[in-house]
């Protein structure tokens, strides 16, 4: 756990990606992404559903295309498929370097969102903030 002052041009990136991660490569990616976002000042919630992954991050612009970077590059996963990024006024996850939550029940709603055609920005803010819902109270500072 940590705690980061804002960067000025602080900003949120929320991707889909689907999983060829066994149990034990999912522990060893949140160690090694937990060490090299400490380091970035990245923040964020990593969701598993057993078949897919979707992760939120927030930094700096430079700290997110770094951390892009080395997930577009990760063999563990395939179809990484940004669905929202910007600015943001605030962190949601400001006390976590990467909090994980396991999420089943998002495994269909990503399969058929990387099936089909692009969503709109409007479908994917909705889809976003539909599968942060339940993991929410991970990111409430008491
Ligand atoms: C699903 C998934 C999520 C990842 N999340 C992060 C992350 O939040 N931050 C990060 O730096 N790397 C992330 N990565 C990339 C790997 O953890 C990568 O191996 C690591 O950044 C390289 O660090 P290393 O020098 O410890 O191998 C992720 C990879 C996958 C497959």
């Amino acid at each position: 756990m940590t705690t980061h002052a804002p960067p000025t041009d602080l900003c949120q990136l929320f991707y889909i990606s689907r999983s060829l991660s066994t149990p034990l490569d999912v522990e060893a990616i949140l160690v090694s992404s937990r060490r090299q976002n400490l380091r970035r000042g990245v923040t964020g919630i990593l969701l598993f559903s057993g078949g897919h992954f979707a992760q939120l991050l927030e930094g700096s612009a430079q700290a997110l295309r770094e951390t892009m970077a080395a997930i577009d590059a990760d063999p563990r996963h395939e179809a990484v498929t940004r669905l929202m990024e910007g600015p943001l006024a605030q962190r949601r996850f400001a006390n976590w370097s990467m909090a994980f939550f396991e999420a089943p029940g998002a495994d269909d709603l990503i399969q058929q969102l990387l099936a089909g055609p692009p969503v709109s920005p409007e479908r994917a803010q909705r889809v976003v903030e539909r599968m942060l819902a339940p993991c929410l109270h991970l990111g409430a500072s008491d």
